[in-house]
């Protein structure tokens, strides 16, 4: 793959390496700080980011590149109706490479089809955060030290959450990892993701109660209720304090849990929690700089070999439909509608994973 559209697009070893890479990057940061001279990123920023945005620019920074881009969609041609395709193609004539976040799940497999030059997912809508899960698993690898055997509580908005999706997504693939679900009953894991655990053979059980399933926990992961995704504010109110993490609540833990969130907070984590030798999230942010390094690197070939140019590219069924309105080929209307099969032989829209379903 030239690009990171989706964690799965990294085998575990992929990911034992560029965990490997990260560690030696802050061992020795002179030794990286000259590797990406002359190289530019370019950061296609629709949607709002702080850590993101700005981790993947001190990262090509510090190898020694340069980086241009945007941080608002109000500031392309987006807002002139330009195809996500279209600015691609456009970018690669003055970057090397690209980070992109767009509000509509699918758009950086756009990118990536249509692009020579690799595209990474900084976040698709509510479906994937690949290099949040980078973040993730380099927290998880320095604090535990392994990736295997692990009960990963995942907690709050488990629906829109794409960091959610992305992690289930890498940690499934280790053994003696099982997931604790424990979210409020409208925010539960979006259907085609339950499917994955399931075909996988992975386990997981859900729990609403956060203080009950704290003791079996090696990880926490919490989670800020996606008010961007909300059709109704309404709704929003009502379920945005479903859990909020104290230290009271932490009583019952295991001394080594290691407390994980993507930030931003609101307010599902006390500030009182922070001083907690588990609270691991403030590193998280730092360790996703690294790892977006060894990220970089690695799409570029450098040192070694740039990766194969292969991008998935489905097939069309006629008569097959994908109906998430959140999809980019909703919204882009000359996409071709495009389809891949999963295990059990159900075809799925190849922007978004959404079932398909007859026209
Ligand atoms: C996350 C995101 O954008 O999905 N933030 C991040 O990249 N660290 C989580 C969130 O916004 O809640």
């Amino acid at each position: 793959m030239k690009d990171l559209i989706d964690i799965r697009d990294l085998s575990p070893e992929d990911l034992q390496k560029l965990t490997d890479t990260a560690l030696d990057i802050i061992a020795r940061p002179e030794a990286y700080s000259h590797l990406c001279q002359g190289k530019k990123l370019a950061t296609l920023f629709f949607e709002p980011s702080t850590r993101t945005r700005l981790s993947f620019e001190a990262a090509m920074y510090e190898l020694g590149g340069q980086v241009l881009g945007f941080s608002q969609a109000n500031s392309s041609s987006a807002a002139k109706g330009e195809s996500v395709a279209d600015t691609a193609r456009v970018v690669e004539c003055y970057a090397d490479i690209i980070a992109t976040r767009h509000p509509l799940e699918g758009a950086p497999l756009v990118a990536a089809i249509n692009a020579k030059i690799p595209i990474i997912n900084a976040g698709d809508g509510g479906h994937n955060h690949p290099t949040q899960t980078l973040a993730d698993l380099l927290t998880i690898r320095r604090r535990k030290g392994r990736f295997g055997h692990l009960t990963i509580g995942l907690c709050g908005d488990l629906k829109y959450g794409r960091t959610v999706h992305s992690l289930i997504g890498a940690m499934s693939r280790y053994e003696g990892v099982k997931f604790v679900l424990i979210s409020p009953e409208e925010l539960r894991l979006p259907e085609y993701v339950r499917r994955d655990l399931e075909q996988g053979g992975i386990p997981y059980e859900e729990n609403r109660d956060l203080e009950d399933a704290m003791p079996g926990l090696d990880v926490l992961y919490m989670t800020r209720v996606q008010r961007e995704r909300f059709a109704s504010m309404e709704e929003y109110e009502r379920l945005k304090d479903s859990y909020i993490l104290t230290v009271d609540k932490l009583k019952n833990a295991k001394p080594d849990m290691c407390i994980l969130h993507p930030l931003p907070r609101v307010n599902e984590i006390s500030v009182l929690v922070d001083s907690d030798p588990r609270a691991c999230y403030f590193e998280q942010a730092l360790n996703g700089k690294f790892m977006r390094m060894a990220l970089i690197l690695r799409l570029l070939g450098i040192p070694g070999e740039k990766p194969a140019q292969e991008v998935p590219t489905g097939e069309m069924v006629p008569g097959l439909r994908c109906w998430n309105h959140r999809c980019i080929c909703q919204v882009e209307q000359e996409l071709p509608q495009r389809f891949r099969r999963d295990r059990e032989g159900a075809y799925r829209c190849l922007y978004c994973e959404a079932l398909a379903e007859t026209e």
